[in-house]
């Protein structure tokens, strides 16, 4: 799990190269390292710490070279240290790499490796990588016939970004099961993991697919395949995305920003789906047999979807951890079977794991995916975007609600083409959906509210998140929020489980957050909120129910909003406390501890 960018062209490589790897620190940031090239030699520096340190410390920015690649790295293979940071070389220190992705086979790689004299100085799987092209380079022709060669034995994922000392004029970059971009520029060319790691020098993109590397020099680029080196003609696509929208526009926090666009993105998504869920819907609409399968947030939009498909369209999926359903349901998958997966990078190993096993056995796989050319959008059958643009924070939040908007599009045009629920329900609930992103700028106004309760529970240990029905997943995900970026113990429950234990933790003081928008069950959700009251709970609030002032000791107060869409407003204020509670607490919220964007591993 980590990113990758290359440049070659007429600037100062290390400088394009070390904002490349800022915009990329999102895939991870426990060490970095660059590798540029000028006409004499390969001049390498790495180490293990964020970029900013590292180009202090390293004085990144006075390598020479107008070529290079660069690598951040979130440790899979041997801890992260100055040694295990990228690149790896091989022993002549005439071929360095970069490498995102396992390399499941390199322990006997190595070994043979070894046998033959190679000398290794890192734990890393990836430095099999140049020692394996370094054996070929003696019996092959060329550099490109050695790299091919070596690359062929490897069994695993990577993307790949290589530099050979005697080839002053050209990169490699090699794609398989993990991504890599080209971007073209005038003069100068670009690869990387994501777009925004280029994008303030060229929108124009290459997507590489599995099996596939580019020759790239400042005035061309050749893609061939790696199983034959034959030449792939691919399309330069513009890349939607511009600079500013990868970048923090003035807030102090990535996080911050993606909460702030949530209405935007909502808008987008609404946008950008209207026909796609349309032709969705019809091709989905035989399948009595669904799952979904996702990860993180994006499992609990699958939860949300799960009440919405079941009250619209009257078909009930199965919602499952995309790690769970690839051992647990694999004999009940077949041509019968349609395989919702959510996942905002596209790249989750398990949700992909899931995917592909759908595929084997001839389930139909939709993708809801917010990076395109993703492999999630590769595997899939067919693909709904989330058009919500790059979501740099760690933890997901406009991801999550433009997910949400994409599935109550589709839940809406699956029970039209069913004739499940009346269409003045469903004109209703389309109208209630593009009034959805105001809802959601008016609840973005209790931020300075929010920031104050936060810093009145800035001490607290332990916090419980109920909710019933349609907001069981709401406070699942409002508890997820808190750990992952405040580090502070949350439970997310459906209220009518606080007696059957968790009850028992209720003390003086200890948080409880109801999620409670009018509906048919809020009675009893009060009556829930009450019982947490009379344990000493401090309760607070989200709903737009004056009886809720009664009983809650702070109300954050809603905009009133059809239960059916209730999850997308009410997330927000969910998103802001946590926000705030970690910046409270000194976390830097876009780069949580121990956690990171994508899971590419299982
Ligand atoms: C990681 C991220 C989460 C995300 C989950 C699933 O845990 O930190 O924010 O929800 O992966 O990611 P996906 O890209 O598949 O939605």
């Amino acid at each position: 799990m980590c990113g990758i960018i290359g440049y070659i062209g007429e600037r100062p490589a290390c400088e394009v190269i070390v904002k490349g790897l800022k915009r990329l620190e999102y895939r991870g940031y426990d060490s970095a390292g660059i590798v540029t090239g000028d006409e004499e030699a390969l001049h390498i520096r790495k180490g293990a710490g964020r970029i900013d340190e590292l180009v202090e410390r390293l004085k990144l920015l006075e390598l020479p070279g107008k070529r290079g690649i660069g690598h951040t790295r979130w440790a899979t293979h041997g801890v992260p240290n100055d040694i295990n940071a990228h690149p790896h070389t091989d022993c002549s220190g005439k071929v360095a790499l970069v490498h995102n992705g396992i390399i499941e086979n390199y322990a006997e790689i190595r070994e043979e490796l070894l046998a033959k004299g190679h000398r290794f100085k890192s734990d890393t799987d990836t430095e099999v990588i140049a020692h394996l092209i370094e054996e070929e380079l003696k019996s092959s022709e060329s550099f490109e016939e050695a790299m091919r060669k070596a690359l062929l034995k490897l069994k695993g994922s990577f993307a790949l970004g290589i530099i050979y000392a005697e080839e002053p004029d050209r990169l490699y970059f090699v794609r398989n099961e993990s991504p890599l971009v080209l971007g073209i520029g005038d003069g100068e060319n670009f690869a990387a993991s994501d777009v925004p790691a280029f994008l303030e020098y060229t929108n124009r993109v290459i997507f590489l697919d599995d099996g596939e590397y580019a020759v790239v020099g400042k005035d061309f680029y050749v893609i061939k395949k790696l199983a034959t080196g034959e030449v792939v003609e691919k399309p330069v696509d513009e890349s939607g995305w511009t600079l500013e929208m990868a970048e923090k526009s003035g807030y102090p926090h990535f996080m911050l920003k993606e909460i702030h666009e949530q209405p935007r993105a909502i808008r987008d998504a609404i946008h950008g789906n209207i026909d796609a869920v349309k032709k969705a819907a019809g091709e989905i609409a035989r399948y009595e047999k669904i799952f979904v399968v996702a990860m993180g947030t994006s499992y609990h939009a699958g939860l949300v979807g799960k009440y919405i498909f079941q009250r619209l369209a009257k078909r009930i999926p199965i919602v499952e951890e995309a790690s769970e359903f690839r051992y647990e349901f694999e004999d009940l998958i077949d041509e019968d079977t349609l395989v919702i997966a959510i996942t905002q990078s596209g790249e989750t190993a398990d949700t992909l794991a899931a995917m592909k096993l759908a595929k084997k056995k001839g389930a139909k796989v939709l993708a809801i995916v917010n990076v395109v050319g993703s492999m999630a959008t590769r595997i899939a059958d067919l693909t709904l975007y989330t058009h919500a643009g790059p979501e740099i924070g760690v933890a997901a939040t406009k991801t999550y609600t433009t997910q949400l908007t994409v599935l109550t599009m589709l839940a809406i045009e699956l029970a039209r083409v069913l004739g499940t629920t009346s269409e003045e329900r469903l004109k209703e609930l389309e109208e209630g959906l593009r009034e959805v992103p105001e809802l959601v700028e008016e609840v973005l106004r209790h931020d300075a509210a929010l920031r104050e309760l936060a810093e009145n529970l800035v001490n607290k240990r332990d916090f419980f998140y109920i909710g019933r029905g349609i907001s069981v997943p709401t406070a699942m995900e409002g508890a997820l929020k808190l750990k992952e970026i405040s580090y502070i113990h949350a439970e997310g429950l459906s209220a009518g489980e606080l007696k059957h234990g968790p009850l028992a933790l209720l003390e003086e003081g200890v948080p409880v957050v109801a999620v409670a928008p009018s509906g048919k069950t809020l009675d009893k959700l009060i009556g829930n909120i009450e019982e947490a009251k009379a344990r000493g709970a401090l309760t607070i609030a989200l709903g737009s129910s004056e009886a809720l002032k009664r009983v809650a000791d702070t109300l954050i107060e809603m905009p009133p909003v059809d239960e059916l869409l209730s999850p997308m407003p009410y997330i927000v204020p969910l998103q802001l406390l946590a926000y705030h509670l970690a910046v409270l607490r000194g976390n830097d919220p876009d780069k949580p501890r121990n956690l990171a964007k994508s899971v590419t591993v299982e």
